[in-house]
């Protein structure tokens, strides 16, 4: 399972998908549903973004999920979460919830060091440097920074 909110997907993302699929049988990408988080994208266009950049793997599904990431992992009888660790500054919190998860259901959770190239990257950052003109081409695939470009123009 790799969950996020994937709003868009980043290289990021896919560079801990990619190496997630050369390691598990099958993987999950899933979308959480978070109603009080505003999100650029619908859960239906970052699922749309995520089969699209994801679809040269053929042992990765999309779905979402709502609620705990437990009950979905548990629903599907899926033992591992994969989480991308950029920094330090990402592990504390990461941890906790690691450990949480594990409390809950007993699901493990698996670091995957980032990719460093990637190591600086986020959905935030992305939106805001394109946001204001940035370029973030070497960011995130084609088909999503054509989406993003579109959407940011929409809003203006
Ligand atoms: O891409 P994000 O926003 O950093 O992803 C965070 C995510 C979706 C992985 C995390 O918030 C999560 O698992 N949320 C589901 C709700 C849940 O299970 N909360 C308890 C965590 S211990």
């Amino acid at each position: 399972m790799c969950p996020g909110s994937f709003d868009p997907v980043t290289h990021g993302h896919l560079d801990i998908i990619g190496r997630s699929s050369h390691l598990y049988d099958e993987v999950v990408v899933a979308v959480l549903i978070n109603k009080s988080k505003a999100s650029l994208f619908s859960v239906e266009e970052r699922i749309d973004m995520l089969r699209e950049v994801t679809s040269e793997y053929g042992n990765v599904r999309v779905d979402s999920f709502y609620g705990l990431l437990v009950d979905y992992c548990r629903s599907h009888e899926i033992p591992v979460v994969v989480k991308g660790l950029r920094a330090v500054s990402d592990f504390d919190y990461e941890l906790q919830m690691a450990q949480m998860n594990h409390d809950l259901a007993g699901v493990e959770t698996m670091f995957m060091a980032t990719n460093p190239t990637y190591s600086f990257l986020s959905s935030s950052l992305v939106k805001e440097v394109a946001n204001f003109g940035g370029d973030v081409s070497g960011l995130v695939p084609a088909y999503v920074l054509e989406r993003l470009l579109r959407r940011l123009a929409e809003r203006r």
